[in-house]
């Protein structure tokens, strides 16, 4: 399949002034959030969803975000519509894992390459910075270069990849797996 043309690369505008409130996510957000992802489980392969999810999924997972915690989500809001959001959430559900997260970000297509991605995952981690997450785990279905870019410039360094681990589009997709640690 080719690269979906949404996450081709812009010309990066580096780390100019981009124009969003970063800021904890609501439920006001969750018709925007839901667009974003929606968009990016029907043209692409990054997400192994493989049906867009409901306004009604979204309320449940919204539920176990707070304002404190290691289960974080933050958006990008610009002129009063979400463009963007990054969340942190339990990578298992065994108590041994709690201080392990798993990270991810997404950008509405309309705006990646502007820098809002790591304004929001640099939020998200300093956050994170201040609870008691000892790693934070991101899995990259592959290839996907801005999101490996991304998480390299902010620490995360590759441990491995579940090979041909996800099947959609009829064919399959590796996953690499991104650690960051925190002291
Ligand atoms: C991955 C994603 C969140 C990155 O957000 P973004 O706003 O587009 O990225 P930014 O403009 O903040 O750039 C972040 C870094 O990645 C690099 N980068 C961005 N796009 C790139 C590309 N197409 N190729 C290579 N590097 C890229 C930038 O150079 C930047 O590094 P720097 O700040 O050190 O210069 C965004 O492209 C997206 O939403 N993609 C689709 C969903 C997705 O794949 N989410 C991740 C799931 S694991």
């Amino acid at each position: 399949m080719p690269w979906p043309r949404s996450i081709s690369r812009e010309p990066h505008l580096g780390h100019r002034l981009v124009p969003v409130v970063i800021r904890a996510g609501e439920h006001r957000d969750l018709p925007d959030i839901t667009r974003i992802y929606n968009h990016y489980v029907l043209t692409s392969h990054v997400t192994f969803d493989v049906e867009p999810v409901s306004l009604g999924e979204r309320e449940l997972w919204f539920a176990g975000f707070g304002p404190r915690g290691r289960q974080r989500l933050y958006v990008a809001e610009d002129e009063g519509r979400s463009v963007g959001y990054a969340t942190s959430t339990p990578i298992r559900p065994k108590p041994a894992y709690a201080p392990s997260v798993e990270t991810t970000v997404y950008v509405s297509p309309e705006r990646v390459g502007r820098g809002i991605g790591r304004i929001l995952y640099e939020k998200l981690l300093s956050a994170l910075e201040e609870e008691d997450v000892h790693r934070a785990y991101a899995g990259i279905a592959l290839p996907n270069p801005p999101s490996v870019a991304l998480h390299e410039a902010l620490g995360y360094r590759h441990v491995g990849t579940f090979s041909e681990a996800g099947r959609k589009f009829g064919r399959y997709w590796s996953i690499g797996w991104w650690e960051r640690r925190f002291q």
